[in-house]
């Protein structure tokens, strides 16, 4: 069973192309992580599949209704959060909850007890009764993310679920996100946070420009890229530019270097190899090598190969 499926979705504003064909399938029950830099398409996707906008062509079902024939089914099946919180100010969170209960038809009773269990759920029972204006900005999110769970949807889309939180406050999401799963619900994600989407998701797609350009799980991503990270630490900051040398010749890509941790990696192929030849020709340097490590590449490293930039985790919203 496809819980969500979107074909050749294209979407222009003027010159840009913010999609250009994208093709995604998201069996039922599964998290499908959708990765991408500022401005890829992500959030374009996600308002395509939730109904807020029409594409220019493509299709796309979801939960097995077709977005543009019947919207209002489409609706009614999903939850969403999108990426800048949805909440009404003046309401407590409380009434916000409870007002998206109502709304989706619940009598007066199931909708309190709705709102009082997601309330506890998202760590908000003692905000409850407080206007959502005096909320900070990780209740603000953890509020929007309740009520897209309000109405026990089969499939949520949660557009940067986590963005703006604290430690605390995604590690509770998560948690979420796993329960959720755990009772059968499709979810869609997009995040900056490679972490969350290793942790979180079974399938993976990258955009970068509206295109396609990897998909897979976090493990054949990470095969994809082969080899692995070499670290060291020099004990001299000094030493960086030359050691920096080295591992663009030992090495398979370009190092990076942190004059402040005295830290230089880069990924290298047949990783113990290229560690002994990197030390090597350190050591016939004079360069002193406090600390040395072989990693297996992460998903910041998949993601730096294929879109030639990090993602921007210091963006804040
Ligand atoms: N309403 C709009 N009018 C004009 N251009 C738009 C509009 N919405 C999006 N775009 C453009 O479409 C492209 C994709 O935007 P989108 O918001 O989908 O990116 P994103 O991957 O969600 O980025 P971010 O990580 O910053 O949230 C960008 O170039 C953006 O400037
Ligand atoms: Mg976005």
């Amino acid at each position: 069973m496809v819980a969500v499926r979107a074909k050749a979705l294209v979407k222009t504003y003027g010159s840009t192309r913010a999609l250009d064909g994208v093709d995604l399938e998201i069996p039922s029950g599964k998290v499908l992580g959708l990765l991408g830099p500022n401005g890829a398409g992500k959030t374009t996707t996600v308002r395509i599949l939730t109904t807020l906008l029409r594409p220019d062509s493509g299709e796309a079902e979801v939960a097995g209704h077709d977005v543009l024939a019947d919207p209002d089914s489409v609706r009614r099946a999903i939850g969403l959060s999108g990426q800048y919180a949805a909440v009404d100010e003046n309401l407590t969170g409380f009434e916000n909850l409870y007002m998206v209960g109502r709304l989706y038809g619940s009598k007066k009773p199931a909708a309190k007890a709705r709102a009082r269990e997601l309330l506890a759920r998202f760590r908000l029972e003692d905000a409850a009764d407080r206007p959502a204006k005096t909320y900070s900005g990780g209740m603000r999110r953890r509020l929007d993310l309740a009520g897209a769970l309000v109405a026990e949807p089969t499939v949520v889309v949660l557009d940067e679920p986590t963005t703006g939180l604290d430690p605390r406050g995604r590690i509770d999401t998560w948690e979420v996100i796993k329960e959720l799963v755990a009772d059968g619900t499709t979810v869609l994600l997009t995040t900056q946070y490679l972490e969350e989407a290793d942790q979180l998701c079974d399938s993976i797609i990258v955009i970068d420009k509206g295109k396609v350009i990897a998909r897979g799980t976090a493990d054949e991503l990470k095969n994809q890229i082969g080899g692995e990270r070499l670290e060291l630490v020099v004990a001299s900051p000094d030493d960086i530019p030359a050691t920096v040398q080295v591992l663009t010749e030992v090495g398979s890509g370009t190092p990076s270097a942190d004059s402040h941790t005295r830290k230089v990696d880069v990924l290298v192929e047949g990783g113990p190899k290229a560690l002994i030849e990197a030390l090597r020709r350190l050591d016939g340097q004079g360069i002193t090598v406090q600390d040395v490590a072989l990693h297996r590449p992460t998903l910041d490293d998949v993601f730096l190969s294929l879109t030639g930039h990090a993602t921007d985790e210091g963006d804040a919203r």
